[in-house]
Parts: structure tokens; sequence; C-alpha cells
């Protein structure tokens, strides 16, 4: 039996937790700093850093308190070592690292996307591999063959917008505010419809890649000749919420096709639309197939995936190595298998 603390700094979410490779989860906690980055209309690099170092010693103390451990009881310590912002994903290294020095314990740097990819695993009902994982989030959106724990094989992703990024840039178009997706989505619910339809892009040819950019162009050209009313703008939400629902569910559906697989793994922070959701266990399980999701307050960022995957990569952990990596970018197809 072990505990692993898991540490999450990627981007503006400062979060910690613990898993426990018998009894599961037994603590997590996150604080948001959404609000803060809300005055900018996005992300501030320097100052997601500068709130990491404030806040991250607090969350880590509140959950070995609330799993009742200290430090030097836990197995290892599993941070996020990349894809992030660097200044955010050092503060979390640096104390990850720091702090299993201190306690004596193994560390593991985590790859914040096989953290979204395995979140469902947090739930009671988790999918076994093999599956087609679709990885939506702020910075990617990809589709990914999970051939085991720690196999996977890129099957396509965005040339372009992350389906998130779309969703936040299209929301500051229409004036929503940050950050856009729920807020996007809470608005499209009160849309016709039958208003109008936007394309789908890249479905009319083959291939499992995405591009989403466009869409948010032809949102701002429908948006400027119309007569921005208020249902219109709900009107065009609704649209804009469609076409990337309905352009995700076409591409998933050949990514199952193309594996054989039958089982669909949805993640990243929009795993949590609803819409989306609706549409592709519709198109699952039309196929016989299924899609599993992780539970809402672990699609977005958190600890939790991180924990997770540090204690199924428990066996990698490193001992007395001060090395403080982190990636801006970092390859999910180059991780190591994991052991069976
Ligand atoms: O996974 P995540 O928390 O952070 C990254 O690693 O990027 O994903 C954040 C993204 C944002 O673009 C946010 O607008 C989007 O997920 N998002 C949503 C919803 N909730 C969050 N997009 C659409 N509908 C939602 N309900
Ligand atoms: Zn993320």
């Amino acid at each position: 039996m072990a505990a692993v603390l898991g540490i999450e700094t990627s981007c503006d979410e400062s979060a910690a937790a613990v898993y426990d490779t018998q009894r599961g989860l037994l603590a997590h906690a996150l604080y948001s700093q959404v609000d803060e980055h809300a005055n900018y209309g996005g992300v501030v690099p320097e100052l997601a850093a500068r709130d990491h170092v404030r806040k991250v010693p607090g969350l880590i103390r509140q959950v070995l308190q609330e799993a009742g451990l200290r430090p030097a009881e836990l197995g290892a310590v599993a941070y996020t070592a990349g894809p992030g912002l660097v200044g955010a994903l050092l503060v979390g290294a640096s104390t990850g690292r720091a702090l299993a020095y201190a306690a004596g314990v193994p560390a593991l740097p985590i790859h914040h996307m096989e953290g979204h990819l395995l979140a469902p695993l947090l739930e009671p009902d988790a999918p076994e591999p093999p599956f087609v994982a679709l990885l939506v989030s702020g910075g990617h959106t990809q589709l990914v063959a999970v051939r085991g724990l720690g196999r996977y094989e890129l099957l396509g992703q965005s040339l372009d917008d992350a389906a998130g990024e779309a969703f936040d840039k299209t929301a500051k178009l229409l004036g929503l505010g940050y950050p856009g997706g729920p807020a996007l989505a809470a608005l499209a619910e009160s849309g016709s419809p039958d208003a109008l339809r936007l394309s789908r892009p890249m479905t009319n040819r083959p291939g499992l890649d995405f591009s989403f950019s466009g869409l948010k162009t032809q949102v701002l050209t429908t948006w400027e000749q119309s007569d921005q009313s208020e249902q219109f703008k709900a009107d065009l939400a609704h649209a804009f919420q469609e076409a990337v629902a309905d352009t995700l569910r076409i591409k998933c559906g050949r990514a199952l096709d193309q594996t054989g697989f039958d089982r669909l793994v949805v993640a990243g922070g929009v795993g949590a639309n609803r819409r989306l959701r609706s549409v592709l266990d519709k198109m699952t399980q039309q196929r016989g197939a299924r899609a599993y999701y992780p539970g809402f307050a672990f699609c977005t960022d958190n600890a939790a995936m991180i924990a997770l995957v540090g204690a199924l990569r428990l066996a990698e952990a490193e001992r007395d190595n001060l090395a403080v990596d982190v990636h801006a970018r970092w390859d999910l197809t180059g991780l190591a298998p994991m052991a069976a």
C-alpha cells in the first residue's frame, strides 16, 4: 500500500491531492485563479506562477491532513512536469522535488495530458484499455489510441486552435468574458436549434485531424453581419457548440472505426460540456460502443489525476534526484509503457 501526493500547477489552477494504491482518492483540494486572470481576458503566466507560490504549500498541508499522513509516510510525490506554462510548472516541480527530498521519499514527474487521459480511472466504473481517448482541453485537441497504460498512439490532432481555445476565443468575441467555455455553453441553452448552421471543419475529407480556428472567424463574420440582438447571440452560441460537438462526434466515430475499439474516453476541460457528452453518448450507443468520462470536477485541471498517474507509475519513482526538469511542450506518445 502506498499513498502518492499529487501536485498540479501547469496553468491557472493550483491543486494537490493524495491517491492511495489500495484505497483510491483520499483527499483533493484546488484553488482556481480564474478571477484574477479574468481582468486580463486570459491567463497571465507571471501572475499564475506567483499565485502558485502563494497557494501550493497550504493546499499540500490541507490534503495531507485530510488523508491523515505525514510527508515521510508517502510512497512518492508526483508533480506535473509539463506540458504547460514553464514558470507555473516550475513552482509545482520545485515544491514537489524539495518536499520529496526532505521527506526522504521518491519523486515522479508526470505528463499533464496523461493525467487527463487517465482521469476516468478515478471513477468506480473505470474503462480498461484498449480505448480511444479524445483529449479536449484549452491547449490540446487530440485523438489517442490507448493500447495499454503508457502505450499511446496519436491518431489525430488540431492543426490550429484547440477545442477549448475555440470556445474561449469565440466567447471573448461575443463579449462573454473569461473563461469562455462554460459561459458559451450556458448561453447556447437559450439559442434556437434551427436559427443557423456553421460548418463542420475538415469532416468532408478523410483523416482524424481537426481545425477550429476557421469556426471562430465564421462566428465573427456572422455576428458582424447580424442585428447583434441578444437572441441572435444565443443562436450563434448554440450553432457554434453544435458545430464543435458534431465535428468531434464524426472524428471519434472514425477513430473507433479505424482502431476497432469499442470504448471511447473523453477527457479534458471541454469534456465537461453536457451537449458534447450527450452527442457522444448517442453516437457510441448507436454502434454498440460506450463513452466514459471523468466526474465533472476531474475534467478540468486537478491534482487527483496527477496523484493517480503517480500511483500507477510508482515503480519509476526517482530517489535523491534533485533535477527540476519541466517541459512547455512534451510528446505524450514518447512516455514509457507501464508494467502490465
Ligand atoms: O483541461 P483544462 O481545465 O485546462 C487545460 O489543460 O487546458 O481545460 C480548460 C478548457 C477551457 O478552454 C475551458 O473554456 C474549457 O476547457 N471548458 C469548457 C467547459 N468547461 C471548461 N468548454 C466547453 N464547455 C464547458 N462546459
Ligand atoms: Zn489540463
